[in-house]
């Protein structure tokens, strides 16, 4: 049996509404995912949905509502979400799931067992929007602290803590052992900085259970849950143990449930996150998998924020892209390219409905989508329908974008890899205008000329399709259609150049990206 590549993203807060950041983190991990499968690669892509705390409780209450009967209404909402941008998910976690609860209970009692985990007061500042103690280092420079943290009190209460002192040590030289642990590379940088300048404080893991009681009990104290990140982050192991991967089950000697069924998953290969939880991710979460006894993931991809127009993307503002209401429009395949093609992993982004409108134009409707049409449209017109014999005029230009694609594809360099791309995409066109087929078929003593030129830009529409796969799913599909080959090209090496084969009839070409007036 195999390791899976294991590729997981960040489980959103079930009570925020799916925007632009949730939908830009879950395609770019699809695309990874799918970009692997196609290169032969077997993966298990999880998200889900971090589902515990006290604003679900107190907004279940105001709804009169059951925390759990509201969550599975909004988780309702997020899987449909999943379904909107055809995330090729293998799972899909909810924290409130028995079979996740089961492995927080069994690492914090491992955890627990191995003396990582104390109890003493705390007396702090306490911010119930927030859900969070603060310190004199929260203030803001005018001693205050920022509103966004809403009524702050003073709190007095007991709890209980993980160990980090004395960690940092084997943690930055993990970091600096393996670069790619963290990436890019600026963000490694930044948190190496934080370790080596900051001492690290224990972590409050816990919250009574008489002030929140929507979580997991503690196994050794049940008048206390848990909280937050010991819940959240655990998600990345609990379903590999639900699928009896003896890496997890083993070290928690927890039932392994049909083990015909048993997948090996862990360590995770890529945790897709944004640039607002490095810290969880590659500080704590490192730190409590050593303490559990298990391998540490072996990379942290981080992207950044989106904003709209220059500005926070915020539901109180209005300020906000509704992903559903884009796709609804222009489809899902131009929301995925705007914002794979427009932001690389790592730097922040910025949407304008322009921007949108103008990639959609060029690149999809003129770029693309003409490409495809014309050069379909004329086998169909001058050879009805009927693939010429096999020709190479463009066939190194079709290898150069392949090689760089899966090369960049690897790196999970999504932009560079659109680039390359539209590079043939750019190409082809470029190859119509100077050949002219157009004219060719008015003259009878070019007709092999012609064969040649439209066996070119017939192999390059297949070759897209099948490059395009990972990026534009249903684009992909469509152009196989089109080509009138059966299946989805969701094999990489089918990129080779001459799959078309002389004497194949193709289907019918229609606009992929229908011009609009913008
Ligand atoms: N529940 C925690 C994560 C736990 S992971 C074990 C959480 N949830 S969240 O809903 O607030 O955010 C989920 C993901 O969306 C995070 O990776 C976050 O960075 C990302 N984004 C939220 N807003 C974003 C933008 N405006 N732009 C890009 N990504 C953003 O944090």
């Amino acid at each position: 049996m195999n390791k899976r590549f294991f590729i997981t993203t960040a489980i959103d807060y079930v009570n925020g509404q799916p925007h632009l950041g949730h939908a830009y983190e879950k395609i770019v991990t699809d695309v990874i995912a799918r970009g692997r499968r196609s290169l032969g690669e077997e993966v298990f892509f999880l998200t889900g949905l971090d589902e515990h705390g006290q604003k679900v409780q107190q907004a279940a209450a105001a709804e009169g509502k059951s925390p759990q009967a509201y969550c599975d209404k909004l988780a309702a909402d997020w899987q449909a979400f999943a379904r909107k941008l055809e995330l090729t998910i293998d799972d899909f976690i909810r924290t409130t799931d028995s079979r996740h609860k089961e492995i927080v209970q069994a690492s914090l009692t491992r955890v627990h067992q191995a003396g990582q985990i104390y109890k003493r007061t705390y007396e702090g500042f306490y911010s119930t929007k927030e859900e969070t103690f603060l310190t004199d280092r929260d203030r803001r420079p005018d001693g205050t602290f920022d509103p966004a943290y809403g009524e702050i009190v003073t709190l007095k209460e007991e709890n209980y803590f993980f160990k980090l002192g004395e960690q940092q040590a084997w943690l930055i030289d993990h970091l600096e052992k393996n670069p790619s642990f963290v990436q890019p590379d600026y963000r490694r940088n930044e948190v190496l900085g934080f370790l080596k300048n900051n001492t690290l404080e224990d972590l409050c893991i816990s919250r009574p259970a008489a002030r929140l009681n929507w979580g997991i009990p503690l196994p050794f104290d049940p008048d206390y849950v848990t909280y937050v990140w010991f819940d959240a982050l655990v998600n990345y192991i609990s379903i590999p143990a639900a699928r009896g991967d003896a890496t997890i089950t083993g070290a928690f000697q927890s039932a392994i449930r049909n083990p015909q069924f048993a997948i090996r998953l862990w360590p995770a290969d890529t945790h897709v996150i944004g640039k607002d939880i490095v810290k969880f991710h590659a500080v704590y979460w490192p730190i409590m998998l050593k303490a559990m006894g298990l391998p540490l993931p072996k990379q942290i991809l981080v992207h950044g924020w989106w904003q709209k127009d220059g500005a926070k993307i915020s539901k109180s503002t209005g300020n906000i892209v509704d992903p559903v209401a884009v796709i609804d429009e222009w489809g899902l395949d131009a929301f995925r390219f705007y914002v794979l093609r427009e932001l690389d992993i790592g730097p922040d982004g910025n949407w304008t409905d322009a921007g949108f409108k103008a990639r959609y134009q060029a690149e999809l409707a003129n770029g693309l989508g003409n490409l495809v049409n014309r050069s379909l449209s004329m086998l169909k017109r001058y050879r009805q329908g009927i693939v010429p014999a096999k020709h190479d005029e463009l066939a190194a230009e079709a290898a150069k974008a392949a090689d760089e694609t899966r090369d960049r594809l690897k790196q999970n360099q999504l932009q560079a890899a659109l680039q390359s791309i539209w590079g043939l995409v750019t190409r082809a066109n470029q190859y119509v205008d100077q050949t002219k087929p157009f004219s060719l078929a008015k003259d009878p003593a070019r007709a092999k000329r012609l064969d040649e030129v439209l066996y070119n830009l017939a192999e390059t529409c297949r070759v897209l399709a099948v490059l395009l796969w990972p990026f534009l799913p249903g684009t992909a599909t469509k152009m196989y259609a089109q080509l009138g080959l059966p299946g989805v090209p969701d094999k990489f090496a089918a990129a080779a150049w001459g799959g078309l084969p002389a004497g194949h009839k193709i289907g019918d070409p229609a606009p992929l990206f229908p011009r609009r007036d913008v």
